[in-house]
C-alpha cells in the first residue's frame, strides 16, 4: 500500500515546547558517578569534574531541562549534605538504586555547573518523601535570593556570589510508592503546604510547580484539591515489552517481541489522552501541562551488570520508539509542556554509553539530534493514512508506571508530526514503524507549494543493530532526499527508519 500524509500548514496549532526534549540525570547506577560525573582528578579530560566528551555530544542536543537528583532518589536526598568543601560532606546511602554509599561530591553546586556546560535548564524534584517543608523552603532560597539572607550568604561561602535561575520545580516524585507510599489526599495536602512555601525569591521570576500523578483517579483527586497551585503535573510512562519481573531483553528478541514494543510505546498516546480528559474538568484552558518526566524503555539490564544499576543498550527498535514517542509528545503540545525521558547516560533508554574512557551515541541519540527541529516550533496538525501495523489486542504482562492501560490500541506503519519554525521552514518526522518492510510514503502539504524535501534518516540492517564500543557508528544517520510533482513529495523509507525532512 501507499501510505499518505497531510499536513495542514492554515490551521493553528500550539507551540512545541523545547521543554519536551527534555532528560533526566538521576543518582541511579552509573548515571551520575562514572558516567557524567568522573571528578576534579580524573584521567578522562573533564571540566570541574563533569566529562567533557559527553558534555560535548550532550551540548548538540540542545537540551533544554535537565531533570535531577531523582527519580526515587530524590525523596531521600539532603541537599545540605552536598554543599561545601567535598572531603567534609558526609555520604549517603543510594537505598532504591543498588544500596551503594555515595560521597555527596555531586551536589547543588556541581549539578548547577553541569547545566551551565550543557547549556540546559534545571528542572529539580525537591524531597517531600522524607524531606521537611523548611528543607525545600531553603533549598530554594538557597539557589534563587539575590540580597543578603541566612541562605545566600550560605551560598556565597560556599563560593556562588549570583543566584541561579531556576524555574522548573518538583514537589516530589512518585510520591504514591518510593517517594512515600501515599494516598492522593493526603499528597494533595502535602503538594499544598510544601508548594506554599516555595518561592523563587529572584524580583521577576516565578516558579513553574510541578506535583506527582500516577492514574486517572489519582490525577482526578489530585486536580480537584490542588490544581490552583500547580502548574504542571508529573506523570511517568515506560515501555516494558514483558512483566516486571521479566521485562525482555534489550538486544535479543523476535519480530512479536519488535511488534509489542513498539505498540506499547504508542500507548503513551492513550495515557496522555485520558490525563487531558481529566485535567479538562478543572483546567479546561489547558494553563497546566502534563509534564511527561519519565519515560523510554524498560528492559532486562545487560547480562552481568549490577540489576539496581538499570544498564541496558539500545538498538535501531529503541530509536523507533523514541521517533514514535517524540511524534506523539509534539502532537498533543496543546496540553504536554515539558518530557524527560530517562536516563540520560547508562540508565534504562540512556543517549550515550560510556566504558572507561569510551563513549557511544546510541540510535535514541540521533533521533534527539534529528528531531530538534521541532524545539518552540508551531505544530503543524497531520492526517496520516495508513496500513495497520499491529492490531488492537489486550495487554500482555504490564507496562510499568503506565496509566493502568488493559487494551493496546492498534498501531499504524506510519507515524509523523509535523512544524513550522521561526524562519519558516517546515519540517516533517516520520517513523517506519515495520520490522521488514518498506514504506512508500505520498506527502501532500495543504496551503504551501512543496516540491521536495532534505533531511536525514537513521536505519540499520537488522531490528537489533546497536552502536557498540568497538563500533561506535553501525547505526548513524545518513542524508535523504526526496522529491515529487504536483504538491506531493514521495518518500520511500526503508524498514525500521526515523526520518527528518525539511519541506520546500
Ligand atoms: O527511572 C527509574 C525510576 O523509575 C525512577 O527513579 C522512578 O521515579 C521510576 O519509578
Amino acid at each position: 500500500m501507499k501510505h499518505r500524509v497531510l499536513i495542514e500548514t492554515e490551521l493553528n496549532g500550539p507551540t512545541i515546547s523545547r521543554h519536551i526534549y527534555g532528560h533526566f540525570a538521576e543518582h541511579l547506577g552509573r548515571c551520575i558517578y562514572d558516567g557524567l560525573w568522573v571528578g576534579e582528578d580524573s584521567p578522562i579530560p573533564n571540566v570541574r569534574g563533569w566529562r567533557s566528551d559527553l558534555v560535548e555530544a550532550l551540548k548538540r542536543l540542545r537540551i533544554p531541562n535537565l531533570r535531577w537528583p531523582g527519580g526515587c532518589f530524590a525523596d531521600t536526598y539532603h541537599w545540605r549534605d552536598g554543599i561545601g568543601p567535598k572531603s567534609e560532606r558526609p555520604g549517603i546511602v543510594n537505598v532504591y538504586w543498588g544500596g551503594t554509599v555515595e560521597n555527596n561530591h555531586v551536589g547543588t553546586h556541581e549539578f548547577l555547573d553541569l547545566c551551565e556546560q550543557i547549556g540546559a535548564e534545571p528542572y529539580i524534584a525537591g524531597n517531600v518523601g522524607s524531606g521537611t517543608v523548611r528543607e525545600m523552603a531553603e533549598w530554594l532560597e538557597y539557589l534563587t535570593m539575590p540580597g543578603d539572607s541566612p541562605m545566600a550568604r550560605l551560598r556565597r561561602q560556599n563560593g556562588r556570589e549570583e543566584p541561579w535561575n531556576i524555574r522548573l520545580w518538583g514537589i516530589g516524585n512518585e510520591n504514591w510508592g518510593c517517594g512515600g507510599s501515599m494516598r492522593p489526599q493526603y499528597y494533595a495536602d502535602l503538594y499544598r503546604q510544601f508548594q506554599t512555601y516555595c518561592r523563587n525569591f529572584t524580583p521577576g521570576k516565578s516558579l513553574y510547580k510541578v506535583a506527582c500523578g500516577l492514574t486517572d483517579e489519582w490525577n482526578d483527586i489530585l486536580m480537584r484539591e490542588a490544581h490552583r497551585f500547580m502548574d504542571g503535573l508529573s506523570i511517568h510512562y515506560y515501555t516494558v515489552p514483558g512483566a516486571w519481573a521479566a521485562k525482555g531483553s534489550a538486544t535479543q528478541f523476535e519480530v512479536p517481541d519488535w511488534q509489542l514494543t513498539l505498540q506499547k510505546g504508542a500507548n503513551i498516546e492513550q495515557f496522555i489522552i485520558r490525563t487531558d480528559h481529566i485535567m479538562n474538568r478543572y483546567d479546561p484552558q489547558k494553563r497546566i501541562g502534563i509534564v511527561m518526566d519519565e519515560w523510554g524503555t524498560w528492559f532486562d539490564v545487560e547480562p552481568g551488570t549490577n540489576p539496581g544499576f538499570l544498564y541496558q543498550q539500545n538498538t535501531i527498535r529503541d530509536a523507533l520508539v523514541a521517533g514514535l514517542t517524540l511524534n506523539i509528545l509534539n502532537n498533543h503540545s496543546d496540553r504536554v509542556q515539558v518530557a524527560n525521558i530517562a536516563q540520560t547516560v547508562n540508565v534504562l533508554q540512556a543517549v550515550a554509553l560510556t566504558e572507561g574512557s569510551r563513549m557511544l551515541r546510541t540510535p535514541t541519540y540521533h533521533v534527539f539530534e534529528m528531531y530538534q527541529v521541532h524545539q518552540d516550533a508551531k505544530l503543524l496538525p497531520t492526517h496520516v493514512l495508513s496500513e495497520t501495523y499491529v492490531p488492537e489486542r489486550d495487554m500482555q504482562g504490564t507496562s510499568g508506571a503506565n496509566g493502568s492501560v488493559n487494551r493496546l490500541w492498534q498501531i499504524k506503519q506510519i507515524s509523523v508530526s509535523a512544524s513550522l519554525d521561526s524562519c519558516g521552514n517546515t519540517h516533517l518526522t516520520l517513523c517506519n514503524l515495520h520490522h521488514d518492510q518498506p514504506a512508500e510514503v505520498s506527502i501532500e502539504v495543504r496551503g504551501q507549494t512543496v516540491s521536495r524535501g532534505k533531511g536525514r534518516i537513521l536505519t540499520a540492517p537488522a531490528m537489533n543493530s546497536m552502536n557498540t564500543f568497538d563500533n561506535p557508528d553501525t547505526v548513524v544517520p545518513q542524508d535523504f532526499e526526496v522529491s515529487g510533482r504536483d504538491n506531493a513529495i514521495v518518500a520511500e523509507l526503508p524498514a525500521r527508519s526515523v526520518a527528518v525532512l525539511r519541506l520546500s
